[in-house]
């Protein structure tokens, strides 16, 4: 076995992985990206008062976030952080950091992880790093979670339930109420959301789906990133006071990278004031992800599990899925083909990412190239 055949054996399986060609210009419809609340593609409106609210702001760190001697605005967005979900944060440099250097930190003796089967492969690094104790439970099925809880409770001191809010792929929602009442049930659960893809689309603030439930307080640790309807870059974990100083001294990631640029975060801390007042377009998103499921329900005879603005459309295999993704590309909307390992054979699909910014009329182009594919 050398590098050549495994790509070659890729290629033969259609699912070979290229860094897409730039594509930009009028008339192109982007369903790919997770600009959510259509902030990034606005972002030369919001340049002129970015500039002048912070004309000094650094464009490097220079050093991890334990040396580096200017801390103001990671303070200021930790701060701004603390406010609206009421208890501590951290700022990581990704979501990838968030959960790699979390997970693995919080894998101390006595510890069972419990992920959900299809949680994000930055939560899965972080659990194969170190010797970990887990059992994945089947996708929201807490039924199946429960049989896990009460017979390995016993061998350990703390038992930490993952799932993702919004699931990245199938734009499903984790059963949020029956996981808190399972940590309410059982005190050695901690309970670990990340809202990667629910960060400005989902409650009152944009905080989440734990924010739309009334939730904030039941979980342990929630995981949010920037780079999504944020549209920035980086990542916080809001977390109690006594785990938030456990991961500055624990999670290597944190500890062994530069931190994110300074101008990363002050436009974050720009982005979150900005999304905090967006409740209209929370609603117009809701509205046309669940008109945008019906057509695709409709097209295809099935079910569409999403519950958000992630919709996937399956394909039955990576060829299908390569081809329906170049037949949309030749009309103008960028949408590309999911698959292996991103999805589990079979699971192969075209993974539509919608956002407020969408008119009715870009919802029925859409519609109609895929009643003709
Ligand atoms: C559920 C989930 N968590 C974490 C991440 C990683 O976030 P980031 O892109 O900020 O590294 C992603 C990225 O796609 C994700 O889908």
């Amino acid at each position: 076995m050398d590098y050549k055949s495994i790509l070659e054996d890729f290629r033969r399986e259609g699912r070979l992985r290229e860094i897409p060609p730039h594509r930009a210009g009028r008339g192109l419809l982007d369903l790919s990206g997770n600009d959510y609340m259509g902030l990034a593609a606005r972002q030369t409106m919001f340049r002129q008062g970015f500039s002048e609210r912070f004309p000094e702001i650094s464009m490097s760190a220079s050093a991890s976030r334990l040396l580096a001697s200017d801390q103001r605005i990671f303070g200021m967005l930790e701060n701004r952080l603390e406010d609206l979900y009421g208890r501590p944060a951290l700022l990581f440099n990704s979501g990838y950091h968030a959960n790699v250097g979390t997970v693995s930190a919080l894998n101390i003796p006595g510890t069972l992880f419990l992920p959900d089967r299809l949680i994000h492969a930055s939560a899965i690094d972080g659990l194969v790093m170190r010797n970990t104790q887990m059992e994945r439970w089947r996708h929201n099925d807490t039924d199946h979670l429960r049989r896990i809880v009460e017979k390995r409770r016993g061998e350990f001191d703390r038992i930490i339930v993952m799932a993702e809010s919004v699931y990245s792929m199938d734009g499903d929602i984790a059963p949020l109420e029956e996981l808190v009442a399972l940590r309410r049930e059982f005190p050695e659960i901690m309970l670990y959301i990340d809202e990667a893809h629910a960060f400005g689309v989902f409650g009152k603030k944009g905080l989440g789906v734990a924010e739309s439930l009334g939730l904030i307080d039941e979980t342990d640790i929630i995981v949010g990133t920037f780079g999504k309807a944020c549209a920035s870059s980086g990542a916080f974990v809001s977390t109690s006071a006594t785990l938030r100083d456990y991961l500055v001294n624990a999670a290597r990631s944190l500890i062994f990278s530069t931190a994110i640029p300074p101008v990363c975060a002050a436009w974050s801390l720009m982005m979150t004031e900005i999304l905090e007042d967006m409740s209209d377009e929370r609603a117009r998103l809701a509205e046309i992800s669940a008109e945008f499921r019906g057509i695709i329900e409709d097209i295809t005879g099935k079910e569409c599990v999403s519950r958000s603005q992630i919709v996937p459309l399956m394909a039955g295999d990576a060829t299908k899925a390569v081809k329906m993704s170049h037949r949309l590309g030749e009309q103008g909307v960028i949408a590309l083909a999911i698959r292996r390992p991103t999805v589990p054979p079979g699971g192969e699909r075209i993974r539509f990412s919608l956002n407020a910014g969408l008119s009715d009329s870009d919802i029925h182009k859409v519609a109609d190239i895929i009643r003709k594919l």
